[in-house]
């Protein structure tokens, strides 16, 4: 899979390498450390995950410390931003789609409706939160109080434990997994009927252009 990390590594060392070759004394060699650095993505095949482990239970622990006064006890405050969890229901988890997207009217939409992989909340977390304090929770907590943020969303059963053997297990069962599509304009490419993934480039939108008397 394409992964940007080797691209940019490949581009680094091209750009040292020039500016050895045309520039001497300026740049040098990226180091072997460096890459390790950049080298943090982890895709939807759950592969390269961290060996980190973390459960539901001490999950909870960290929750209530350290996301509660912003996200809300039960996930579900939309003081701050909107709702991590709510919105779905245990037909969605079975079948991989969350039913009321499809609805018009939605009022507000909650993270575990729209999180297609695990890897995007495990990232994000580890990343951004808590908010104010990015980065100051070890792998471990990122584990545990992902596992937690699960549970909350009845994703995982309450003796759950994350770690790289269970992560495809939560995985299959997001309820809006299968709820992306890549068949649309901002795909290009052969349509599905032709092997593809995309529709040919066909517009997502379409409709006449209106330049005077226009409706508001
Ligand atoms: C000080 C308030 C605060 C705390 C504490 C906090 N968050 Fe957040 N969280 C936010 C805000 C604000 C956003 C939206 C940030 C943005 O979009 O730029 C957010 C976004 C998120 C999102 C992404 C939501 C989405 O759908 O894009 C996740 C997941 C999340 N928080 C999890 C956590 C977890 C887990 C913790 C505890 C380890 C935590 N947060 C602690 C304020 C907080």
């Amino acid at each position: 899979m394409f992964r940007w990390p080797e691209l940019t590594a490949v581009l680094v060392l091209a750009v040292s390498l020039t500016a050895h070759g045309d520039y001497p004394g300026i740049g040098r060699s990226v180091t072997e450390s460096e890459i390790v650095a950049w080298d943090t993505d982890i895709g939807p095949e759950l592969d390269d995950l961290p060996d980190a482990r973390g459960s539901v239970s001490e999950g909870r622990a960290i929750y209530l410390a350290r996301c509660a006064g912003c996200h809300g006890v039960d996930g579900r405050s939309a003081e701050v931003f909107y709702p991590l969890v709510g919105g779905t229901t245990d037909a969605d988890i079975a079948g991989g789609r969350v039913a009321s997207l499809r609805e018009s009217g939605v009022a507000v939409s909650s993270t575990i409706m729209l999180l297609p992989t695990l890897t995007t909340l495990l990232d994000y977390t580890a990343r951004a939160m808590p908010f104010g304090e990015a980065g100051s929770l070890t792998h471990d907590e990122v584990f545990a109080v992902s596992a937690y943020v699960l549970h909350l969303a009845g994703v995982v059963d309450d003796a759950f434990v994350l770690d790289p053997t269970t992560a495809a297990l939560a995985q299959g069962r997001l309820p809006n997994r299968d709820g992306f599509t890549t068949d649309h304009g901002l795909w290009p490419g052969a349509s599905a009927q032709s092997g593809g993934m995309g529709n040919g480039g066909i517009p997502d939108a379409s409709g006449e252009r209106c330049m005077s008397d226009c409706i508001p």
